[in-house]
């Protein structure tokens, strides 16, 4: 896979910076030829990440920084990572289930959401040194193009 176009931009961790993520990272995408839905999960993903890297990793210590990096590879892969520097995620497996959250306030649905709208995720994270959210998605390939392609192998 050949880097097409690679931004990263590093922000504080404040909520405010949610917005400008998610923007920044839906603008970039608009790059490859996703559907203004496809657009709407991505800024999805991007919020319910670094709001967990905010809330859970820097326990809404604002003087942190909270790391994007948006990745297209060839003419077709969006790659996302989102990190940060804070506490970790002691049992990951568990964090990723649906309805699961340290916070009894809270939904626990931010990785069902990633998981659903995104086509990977992968999670790493070490107690106390922090943790990155890697996810990617592929523009699906539209009908037309695919039936050409059929055709032409005939
Ligand atoms: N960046 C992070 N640093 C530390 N812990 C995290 C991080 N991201 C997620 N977690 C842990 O994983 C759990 C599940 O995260 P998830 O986003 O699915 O749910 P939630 O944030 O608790 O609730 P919701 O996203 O619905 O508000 C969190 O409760 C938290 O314990
Ligand atoms: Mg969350």
């Amino acid at each position: 896979m050949k880097i097409k176009n690679q931004i990263k931009l590093s922000f504080m961790s404040i909520p405010e910076n949610v917005t400008l993520a998610r923007l920044a990272a839906a603008a970039f995408a608009s790059q490859l030829e996703f559907t203004i839905e496809d657009l709407e999960e991505i800024k999805v993903v991007v919020s319910e990440a670094v709001s967990n890297s905010i809330i859970h990793g820097y326990d809404n210590d604002p003087n942190r920084v909270v790391n994007l990096l948006c990745t297209i590879y060839d003419d077709d892969v969006l790659e996302l990572i989102i990190e940060d520097e804070g506490q970790g995620i002691a049992d990951i497996s568990k964090a990723i289930e649906p309805a699961y959250s340290t916070d009894p306030e809270r939904m626990g649905l931010g990785f069902t959401f990633m998981q659903s709208f995104m086509d990977t995720l992968d999670v790493e994270s070490i107690v106390d040194k922090g943790t990155r959210v890697i996810m990617s998605k592929t523009v699906p390939t539209r009908m037309a193009a695919a039936s050409e392609t059929i055709s032409g192998n005939n």
